[in-house]
């Protein structure tokens, strides 16, 4: 397994645009390998479980098999996608708080056994599979700071954890730990700070009344970096290595485990779109380009997200206030109405970095529309 970190080489996009069809995905190894290798390095001691849903494609799933990485999963069609690239079991976590009786069968029949649950009838759903499942308690932890809440839908109250570990026991099941996913793109490690230390003081009551956890699990919320503004992984992860430091010395036989998704997902993949129609109106010029929202910038109406386009080529000319639109027929359907841009003729190429990240996992045929198509750069 390598150690030393890949050396990202930026792509010749308009070379890609040229010799492939728009709306084009292309997908950079080594943005992922650069920063999984980074989790890796920053907190030696954690299982980083990539959360697939954020960026459920092949290539990404091989890129951190191959590195010796873990996967976060919760549905079936993510275990095929596991299977396909024949990754271990032992090296996934089922992480959907609700499933069906069957999804659990699936994942058990996959090789999986670590479930997350949230409540009493979740749990229930696990009665007499005490020797084949270790399950994982996931608490909310509600923040402001998030761009993505977590907890609203997720996750039983602190004051609850007991009472669910107590009946989870009386059924003969074993409860490894606890889950937290503090929310997604956080701004600041406070709140993992917050939420770890929580945890710690946890375990610590706990151990004195006889329960000892095997495991502690930190969700996702690692952020990516969309601009400057936007923390580094780098920082982030050595602030919350400090909280994590004060529980592996208190447990160091307790693995810890991490699900990140968006920090790699984001980086994986870059858009090139290009300007199909044009019209100037009201004072701006308006730009119809082949991906919209339904599609690559599906992140605008569900990861609360604002991707900006930018001209492939460079130029130096004046920039006016300009609307980009998608190509469905619905007025919702537009990327940016405050785009600075220089005049665009029809044909030229539009691109996006940073946009792996719940985009391609949520984009829809609406109207037909055809989906980005994916290439790769470089192994
Ligand atoms: C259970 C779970 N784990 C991990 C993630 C990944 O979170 P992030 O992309 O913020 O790292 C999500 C995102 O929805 C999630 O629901």
């Amino acid at each position: 397994m390598s150690t030393t970190f890949p050396l990202v080489v930026t792509p010749n996009f308009l070379d890609f645009a040229r010799v492939n069809n728009t709306p084009l995905l292309v997908y950079q190894p080594a943005e992922v390998s650069h920063r999984y290798q980074l989790l890796k390095t920053a907190l030696p001691y954690v299982h980083h479980h990539f959360a697939i849903k954020s960026l459920p494609i092949a290539p990404v799933i091989t890129t951190i098999r191959d590195l010796g990485g873990y996967f976060d999963i919760a549905t079936n069609g993510e275990i095929d996608l596991l299977r396909q690239a024949k990754v271990a079991p032992d090296h996934c976590i089922h992480t959907h708080p609700i499933k069906r009786l069957q999804d659990i069968n699936y994942a058990l029949a996959y090789g999986v056994n670590h479930f997350v649950v949230e409540n009493a009838a979740e749990i229930g759903k696990f009665q007499g599979l005490g020797d084949q499942v270790v399950l994982i308690l996931r608490v909310a932890f509600e923040n402001n700071l998030a761009a993505c809440n977590l907890s609203a839908k997720f996750g039983c109250a602190q004051e609850d954890c007991r009472s669910l570990i107590q009946l989870a026991q009386s059924l003969g099941l074993t409860v490894g730990g606890i889950s937290f996913h503090v929310g997604s793109q956080m701004p600041s490690s406070k709140v993992h700070q917050q939420a770890i230390d929580w945890a710690n003081e946890l375990y610590l009551e706990l151990e004195e009344e006889g329960i000892c956890f095997s495991l502690l699990d930190i969700g996702g919320g690692f952020p990516a970096r969309y601009t400057s503004q936007d923390i580094a992984l780098a920082t982030f992860l050595a602030e919350i290595k400090l909280s994590l430091d004060r529980f592996h010395s208190n447990f160091p036989d307790c693995q810890i485990l991490s699900e990140p998704g968006r920090c790699l997902a984001a980086p994986a993949l870059t858009l090139i779109t290009q300007i199909v129609g044009k019209k100037y109106k009201n004072g701006q010029h308006w730009y119809y380009i082949d991906d919209g929202v339904y599609g690559s910038f599906s992140g605008h109406i569900y990861d609360h997200r604002q991707d900006t386009v930018a001209p492939l080529v460079e130029s130096d000319k004046p920039l006016y206030s300009s609307v980009v639109a998608g190509p469905t027929c619905d007025s919702i359907d537009i990327i940016d109405a405050q785009a600075m841009l220089p005049e665009m003729e029809i044909g030229d190429y539009l691109i996006t970095h940073n946009i792996g990240a719940y985009s391609m996992a949520s984009a829809s045929d609406f109207n037909f529309v055809p989906r980005a198509n994916l290439v790769t750069f470089g192994g």
